[in-house]
């Protein structure tokens, strides 16, 4: 007999606790106090350890430059701009992502222009970009959504025939690898995010990496302090951009003295990671309401970053919607969440072609583009049916995972009863959000 579920009185099934995230021990800690009283507050230049983290971050992904910035928005701006996108431009990227991936585009002032996704990976169709260039096209963002590498093959192949610049998002993905290297080593740019929740983290930052001179000094020129250009900047072309108009997206010495800690932790915590998410799919991936996504093929030297669990549910054989079964399964002690409800291009700023006011910058062109409902169906469809497991799983914790197994076998088994509850109005309605 199956054990009631908690929603309908039962006990939760989930009674461990999810490990603390980010790790705060005596050692974290103490290194940030001997950061913060032996170096300057606010580092203007790749000095101390913002510079030591700087270096090492770059020699990881074998990568030439880094740069710092006090969050991955900035780290993505930066990154396209240094890429060479100019007001008017156009820039491909995913509707079924964060905000950032795309408002990066819309801060250098140029067009954001969406392509489908793979519905196994959720990251962006190569065949999708490539039927969305036009003239006006000149880089794609590419995100390596909830850690899963994109297929960088094929989005490098059309950025190659088309001329087109390509930035990684990796917000979400530090610690993947993609046929042996690591994400962030295969656009022009690779940005990352070091906000709280992310796989390696300074509480908020950002960090850009890239080879190319030209690049990374057009991304620095407008972004961080004159005394870091005056030492660094060697290319003629950048040296009347030495000024303090340029954006301040620094970081600070606390960010960069929890990251700079994590980083050598970085491999062992996502192999954690994804032990702890292959062992779910194990025990899940048979029930018949719930679809896996594809994983990488570690054979070929792939890997998932598992920022968090991804599933999506098959509507057709469950009698409850997706959001009562996110509810249930919280109910259960299940961080259980959707994660885009309604894609990017459907999304009031877009539907009204309107980011910085008087229609900048879809004003900057002729006939911009617009954005409808059935542009990409894929991603549309993702938004009712993908959830995820949001906790970072990044110590050991079988038994852990093994209740969660459980909660989501157990709402499986309550799934009719719960919708006769629901029918009945035993259940209370979800608080209203977008
Ligand atoms: C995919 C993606 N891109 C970009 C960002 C932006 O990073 P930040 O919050 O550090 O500005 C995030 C943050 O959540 C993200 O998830």
């Amino acid at each position: 007999m199956a054990e009631r579920a908690a929603i309908l009185g039962g006990p939760a099934a989930v009674t461990r606790p999810y490990p603390a995230w980010p790790p705060m021990d005596d050692e974290v800690i103490d290194e940030v106090v001997r950061v913060l009283t032996s170096e300057p507050l606010c580092p203007v230049g790749a000095t101390g350890t913002q510079g030591v983290f700087e270096k090492r971050f770059a020699e990881l992904h074998g990568r030439r430059f880094a740069l710092a910035t006090n969050g991955g928005t900035a780290a993505l701006m930066l990154s396209l701009h240094g890429a060479g996108v100019e007001p008017g431009d156009e820039v491909i990227g995913s509707p079924f992502t964060w905000g950032a991936s795309v408002s990066c585009a819309l801060q250098c002032g140029a067009i954001p222009v969406f392509a489908d996704v793979d519905p196994d990976t959720f990251t962006l169709d190569p065949r999708s970009v490539r039927e969305r260039i036009t003239p006006r096209s000149r880089a794609i963002v590419v995100v390596h959504l909830f850690g899963g590498p994109a297929d960088l093959d094929g989005l490098r192949k059309v950025a190659q025939e088309h001329g087109l610049a390509l930035v990684e998002d990796c917000a979400q993905a530090a610690g993947a690898l993609y046929r042996g290297r690591r994400i962030g080593a295969f656009g022009d740019f690779g940005a990352f995010s070091l906000q709280a929740s992310k796989n390696i983290t300074g509480g908020e930052g950002g960090i850009l990496i890239t080879d190319d001179r030209r690049m990374y000094e057009r991304a620095m020129s407008l972004g961080t302090h004159p005394q870091r250009l005056v030492a660094e900047l060697e290319l003629p072309e950048f040296r009347n951009k030495i000024d303090s108009l340029a954006f301040n997206f620094r970081m600070h010495t606390t960010s960069a003295a929890i990251a700079n800690w994590q980083l050598p932790h970085l491999d062992e915590w996502t192999d954690v990671r994804c032990r702890n998410a292959h062992r779910l799919y194990d025990r899940v991936g048979e029930l018949p309401f719930l679809r896996m996504p594809r994983l990488p093929d570690e054979a070929e030297g792939s890997r998932h970053g598992f920022y968090h669990i991804p599933f999506t549910l098959r509507p057709d054989a469950l009698p409850i919607d997706r959001d009562l079964f996110c509810r249930t399964l919280q109910a259960e002690g299940v961080p259980g969440e959707p994660y885009v409800r309604v894609p990017l291009h459907l999304r009031p700023r877009m539907q009204n072609r309107d980011y910085l006011g008087r229609g900048f910058p879809w004003s900057l062109v002729e006939d911009p583009p617009r954005y409808a409902r059935g542009d990409c169906p894929v991603a549309e469809g993702l938004c009712e049916v993908e959830w995820q497991v949001k906790a970072s799983l990044h110590t050991d914790v079988p038994e852990l995972v093994d209740e969660i197994a459980d909660a989501i076998v157990r709402v499986g088994e309550n799934a009719e009863a719960i919708a006769e509850a629901a029918r009945a109005g035993r259940i209370p309605a979800p608080a209203d959000r977008t």
